[in-house]
């Protein structure tokens, strides 16, 4: 079994980022939104201005309290798109239930859309078109598998959940790279009988659901959740110890999806459109 090594593919990435960043005319200036006080989002948008700042990408977190109202959000975004110092804007879900998120998304100028959940720019993905910017936590997936010379092409990619975030787009990206691909969720039944015919599984659940020692011998299984379990440990979708001794590449929670996010989240962030 070979461990995809998230945390030292991510470091690569990141300082190809950096250089990258130092080349450029016109630097990258990202404005992360938050609202309200999720501890889970609080902590993610910590990380990746940190993980900006080492690289040399100015950022910008811009926070509102839980009750601000969509109107206020969407004046923020339009004085954001209006401003050519700023070149990527994201805005960290989830958003509370009185804001419509698709109203918010949409309102993102696709040339500063960094997460990719834009309409035009997940239209460009479904057309195979080239987006300005691809869903970084797919993105950050496929980059790992590249290391290593996985390639999808003609394999069986079992993707379980279908978030817009997570599971939509990485189906949608393995369909691109010519997997074969199966997406399964809460109503799919037989998970177990899929999950034994996945070359490729990728688990986007947030619960441990990957349990079974029938993963397919040798295949590759890539863990996106990360949660802490009863004992306050962080882990993941998938059963490590069990699993790991049957499949032939395993991604680890912590230290495999999570660090390759934020890199590829980077890379798309030291791309600038306008
Ligand atoms: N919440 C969880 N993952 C993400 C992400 O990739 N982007 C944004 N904006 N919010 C998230």
């Amino acid at each position: 079994m070979i461990l995809l090594d998230g945390k030292k593919v991510s470091e690569r990435v990141l300082d190809d980022v950096k250089e990258r960043v130092e080349h450029l005319d016109k630097k990258p200036f990202l404005n992360v939104i938050l609202v309200g006080n999720n501890p889970a989002s609080i902590i993610y948008v910590n990380n990746k201005r940190k993980a900006a700042e080492k690289i040399g990408i100015r950022t910008n977190i811009i926070e509102f309290p839980c009750d601000v109202d969509e109107k206020t959000l969407l004046d923020t975004i339009d004085e954001l798109n209006k401003d050519n110092s700023v070149t990527g804007i994201m805005v960290q879900l989830p958003l509370p239930e009185h804001i419509n998120k698709n109203n918010v998304i949409k309102s993102i100028l696709p040339q500063k859309d960094v997460d990719g959940f834009h309409p035009e720019n997940v239209g460009k993905m479904v057309l195979g078109l080239e987006p300005y910017f691809y869903p970084a936590t797919p993105q950050g997936i496929l980059m790992l598998l590249d290391e290593y010379k996985i390639n999808p092409e003609g394999k069986h990619a079992v993707v379980i959940g279908r978030s817009n975030i997570v599971g939509k787009p990485m189906s949608q990206m393995l369909l691109n790279r010519n997997a074969t691909v199966t997406v399964c969720h809460s109503y799919t039944p037989n998970l177990d009988e899929i999950i034994k015919t996945a070359d490729i599984l990728i688990s986007a659940v947030g619960k441990k659901i990957v349990r079974c020692k029938m993963v397919k011998k040798n295949s590759v299984v890539i863990d996106v959740g990360i949660f802490r379990d009863a004992n306050g440990k962080l882990t993941g979708d998938v059963d490590f110890d069990i699993v790991s001794s049957s499949c032939g590449f395993i991604s680890p929670v912590p230290g495999g999806v999570g660090p390759m996010t934020i890199a590829s989240l980077m890379y798309n962030a030291s791309k600038v459109y306008c």
